[in-house]
């Protein structure tokens, strides 16, 4: 008779050991980029709520980004409609950037993360400046 408790110990050892170099590793991988919600913007908002839910934001930002871009370019049209059926005025400085004031620690963590560097920031994101460009600029 082969004595079963031992050899489930046995096994359980053998298996921690093999793979102890996996949970190891685990507390060493590069650190998941964790973005930061805590600006003034956001400490003001009753709901703490993006323009969609987040699971969409997070997935689909690039898209709507672009979907503003060309609505507001090509159809002159500022006004956007979210799932929920609130009105959100399409900026991506006056919007987005007004809630999401630490570019640094939120958008970039990520982006950074995944090595992506969206162009955007060659023309947006100038405090104060852009008002005075031609609205034809860029997008062309
Ligand atoms: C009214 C303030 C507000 C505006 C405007 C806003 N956001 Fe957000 N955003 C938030 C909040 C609050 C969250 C966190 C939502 C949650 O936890 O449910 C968030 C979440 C996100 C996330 C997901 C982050 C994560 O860690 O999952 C992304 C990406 C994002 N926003 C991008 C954008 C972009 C791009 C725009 C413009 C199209 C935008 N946001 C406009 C407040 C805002
Ligand atoms: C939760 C992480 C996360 C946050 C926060 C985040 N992004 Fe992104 N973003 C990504 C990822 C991942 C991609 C690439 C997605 C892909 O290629 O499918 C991306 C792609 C983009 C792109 C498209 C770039 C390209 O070259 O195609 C734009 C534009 C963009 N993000 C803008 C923003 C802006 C503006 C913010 C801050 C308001 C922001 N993102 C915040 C993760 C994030
Ligand atoms: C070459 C300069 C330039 C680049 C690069 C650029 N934009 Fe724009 N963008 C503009 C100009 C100019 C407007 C028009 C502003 C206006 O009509 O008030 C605009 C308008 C927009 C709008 C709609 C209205 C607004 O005020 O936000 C969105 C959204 C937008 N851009 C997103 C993006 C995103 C996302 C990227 C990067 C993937 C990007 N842009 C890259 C110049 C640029």
């Amino acid at each position: 008779m082969y004595d079963t408790g031992k050899i489930i110990v046995g096994l359980a050892i053998f298996v921690g050991l093999v793979t102890s170099p996996i949970w190891l590793n685990k507390g060493k991988a590069a650190p998941k980029p964790s973005p930061k919600l805590d600006t003034p913007a956001i400490q003001q908002l009753e709901k703490k709520e993006c323009v969609e839910s987040r699971q969409f934001m997070r997935s689909t930002h690039m898209q709507l980004l672009n979907e503003w871009r060309d609505r507001a370019l090509r159809k002159g049209e500022r006004r956007y409609i979210n799932k929920k059926g609130e009105k959100i005025y399409i900026s991506l400085q006056n919007t987005c950037m007004k809630c999401h004031s630490n570019k640094k620690e939120f958008c970039d963590t990520c982006h950074n993360y995944t090595d992506i560097k969206p162009y955007c920031w060659d023309c947006h994101f100038i405090p104060e400046g852009r008002k005075t460009w031609a609205s034809t600029e860029g997008h062309s």
